[in-house]
């Protein structure tokens, strides 16, 4: 079976947009391939770090991503910090890292510019990114399109390494992408991206209630001033939230409506709110027994963590015996 790395921040609560865009689609992916999913905690600190948060957003992701069907009996999911080989296969990796392409990567550019210090971390991202997938030789791995450049880097990153130290052999597989078939799923302002950090998402685990407080302000046709002006749904988010959330003859009878105006804007987000609501139910449900076990999750990161090790450690010593480094005699070299 085809071997498959993904990672998810841990952002805390699990939105609707990481539903659509990639967790489904590691769900779907498990029935055939070997999959290694992990909650990357160590890129998390490279971002606004909170450590009073840092360790129930992990929990919480956990919770979002077992309830929405990822399957530790199928899959190693694991904590990312609590496989240590990560990080030090990314020193590793830092040797044959070209300074000239981590300086080119686009979220970088856009990430840095917008902080007065830039901590290294966010530089050297990409490389632990690298490491995260060349630890497992994983041969594919699903990413959103605004991870493709780091993809591409972490491919120049095992041809380099193999080219060095390999022998011969392609010792670290280079990895293909696996374009996630969910588009970017934009926020609750029909602008940007849906993300934690913009506050423009509608958690996958929140009520019914709470979906229709977040759904009942947000951006339709900004050209609709009253219910009685035709609209478009072809720009409007909502209508795309409802081609994921509706059955196709509801989506139908939307854009008749809205065009025809016969609904408002309100009427069609009541439709999607009982249908999003009703689609999130049953993650809902095992979130909400997931919750009350919490000794049982961290259990399943355990186990899943020594399952991800088994392998990572494989990986790291022919990566250091290749690299020449001097074998550690004793209990340390084990
Ligand atoms: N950088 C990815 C993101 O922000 C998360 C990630 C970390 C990842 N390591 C990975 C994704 C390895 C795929 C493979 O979405």
């Amino acid at each position: 079976m085809p071997r498959i790395f993904s990672g998810i921040q841990p952002s805390g609560d699990l939105h609707i947009g990481n539903w659509l865009g990639a967790v489904q689609n590691w769900v779907a992916l498990q029935a055939r391939n070997e999959c290694f999913f992990s909650i990357v905690d160590l890129h998390a600190i490279t971002g606004q770090h909170d450590a009073a948060t840092l360790e129930r957003r992990t929990l919480d992701m956990a919770v979002g991503l077992l309830a929405a069907g990822v399957d530790p009996a199928r899959s190693t999911f694991f904590v990312q910090s609590h496989v240590p080989e990560h990080a030090e296969l990314m020193w590793l990796l830092t040797s044959v890292t070209p300074l000239g392409e981590l300086e080119r990567m686009t979220q970088f550019k856009d990430k840095s510019q917008k902080l007065e210090s830039v901590p290294a971390g966010l530089f050297s991202y990409p490389i632990l990114m690298a490491a995260d997938i060349l630890l497992y030789r994983a041969e594919q791995v699903p990413v959103g399109d605004d991870q493709l450049q780091h993809l591409e880097l972490a491919r120049v990153i095992a041809r380099r390494w193999n080219a060095q130290f390999g022998g011969g052999t392609d010792v670290l597989p280079e990895p293909q992408s696996l374009l996630t078939p969910a588009r970017r799923i934009l926020g609750l302002d029909g602008q940007a991206k849906m993300s934690k950090s913009l506050g423009n998402t509608i958690g996958v685990l929140e009520g019914p209630e709470e979906v229709w407080q977040k759904l009942r302000p947000a951006m339709t046709d900004p050209a609709r001033k009253t219910k009685r002006d035709p609209g478009n749904p072809d720009i409007c988010n909502i209508y795309t939230l409802h081609k994921h959330f509706s059955p196709p003859e509801t989506v139908v009878e939307v854009a008749r409506k809205c065009r025809g105006a016969e609904w408002g804007c309100l009427d069609c987000k009541r439709v999607l709110a009982d249908n999003l609501s009703a689609a999130l139910a049953p993650i809902r449900e095992r979130a909400a027994s997931l919750r009350a076990d919490e000794g049982a999750v961290r259990a399943v990161l355990a186990a899943g963590a020594e399952r991800a090790r088994a392998v990572a450690r494989v990986t790291l010593a022919e990566v250091k015996a290749r690299m020449g480094f001097l074998p550690a005699a004793g209990p340390a070299g084990r």
